[in-house]
């Protein structure tokens, strides 16, 4: 098949996108996150063929994409206030929510859980074509399964090529990490991954927030988990990624110590000086954490090369989207951290 590229600026592009969705087609789409790769979420046919594109293992569900918040009427059994108070200040944004799923969502999509997680997404261009498919959009993120999310048009390209009925470029993705999905199912409000939408800004809303393990540490695959997804390995270049802590000088001075050709480094950009020979690549810089999310995955799939045997990462501390960059990148890391202070 031929994939083919179209562009979120022209309306006839989004109804030839939308026309293939309706037609049980694969379609790349931007939003503010990462690209989806989205199906008409009640096709099972269609839904099969992400799982395929991606190589993604059956028992992890899609995320449902609607175009406005009062569709989820149609795909939830029961949505409780906390949700419609979640919507009205975060949607559309960079927020899933998990509740209860009415019997009109194939199994394929939930990946037979009797709950269904829904996103009305910022980006407009996808909007639109959800509502021109007049389907909900099942979508995953448009990378292979295990490797980095993809944040550009091009990545999608370099891993659908040939898979996929389309791509709608809508350049470069402005958040530039998954959304933030909180189950809304249980007694209090949970967070399964961290995103956009921050634990602060969720916290201030709803005054309470648990978090999930699966956000702090690593899952084994026998563990029962609130998000199937959060057990696979993840965001993962083919070289072992090694997450650095500690203050400038003593992470620099441990890469040093421990860098052998053909290692790399992934720092932030203030920090680009202190690693000249040591091939560095800067995702962002420290100072503003949103350069960070938006940079993380494109350098991550730039150092995805299987000649680089170990990437030394520098990681940023703290809330707000750090959070959630830091929740990637350990994750990416298997969780191997070393303290730069106290490790020879
Ligand atoms: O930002 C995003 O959310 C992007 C864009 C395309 O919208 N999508 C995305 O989808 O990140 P994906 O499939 O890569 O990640 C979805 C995560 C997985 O970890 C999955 O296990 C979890 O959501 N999930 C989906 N349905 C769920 C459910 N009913 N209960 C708990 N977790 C669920
Ligand atoms: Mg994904």
């Amino acid at each position: 098949m031929t994939t083919k590229l179209l562009s979120a600026q022209k309306p006839e592009d989004l109804s030839l996108a939308a026309e293939l969705l309706r037609r049980g087609g694969l379609v790349a789409l931007p939003t503010e996150t990462v690209y989806g790769l989205g199906a008409n979420g009640l096709d099972e046919a269609a839904v099969a063929k992400i799982f395929a594109a991606k190589g993604r293992p059956q028992d992890n569900p899609l995320i449902l994409h609607i175009s406005q918040p009062d569709e989820m009427t149609r795909f939830c059994r029961s949505i409780p206030q906390t949700a419609w108070l979640l919507a009205e200040h975060f949607w559309p944004g960079p927020l899933t929510m998990v509740l209860p799923v009415k019997d009109t969502v194939p199994k394929r999509t939930t990946a037979g859980l009797d709950t269904v997680a829904v996103r009305c997404p910022e980006t407009a261009a996808t909007r639109q074509i959800i509502r021109l498919a007049g389907v909900p959009i099942a979508a995953p993120s448009a990378n292979l399964s295990g490797k980095p999310s993809t944040t550009t048009a091009g990545h999608v390209l370099h891993d659908m090529d040939g898979k996929i009925d389309a791509i709608v470029d809508g350049g470069p993705c402005r958040v530039g990490v998954e959304s933030t999905i909180v189950d809304l199912t249980g007694r209090r409000p949970r967070l399964l991954r961290p995103g956009g939408i921050t634990p602060e800004m969720l916290q201030g809303l709803l005054g309470q927030l648990d978090i999930d393990k699966a956000v702090v540490a690593q899952i084994s695959d026998d563990t029962v988990v609130h998000a199937p997804g959060m057990k696979y390995k993840h965001y993962a270049p083919a070289a072992d990624v090694v997450i650095v802590s500690g203050s400038r000088e003593d992470a620099a001075a441990y890469i040093r110590r421990h860098w052998q050709a053909p290692n790399a480094v992934l720092c932030f950009e203030e920090e680009l000086p202190l690693y000249g020979g040591l091939n560095p690549t800067a995702y962002g810089r420290q100072a503003e954490p949103e350069t960070l999310s938006a940079g993380l995955f494109a350098a991550l799939r730039k150092l995805d090369d299987s000649a680089i045997g170990t990437i030394f990462a520098r990681c940023p501390e703290g809330g707000g989207i750090a959070y959630a960059v830091q929740n990637r990148l350990r994750k990416s890391a298997g969780f191997h951290i070393v303290d730069a202070a106290r490790t020879p």
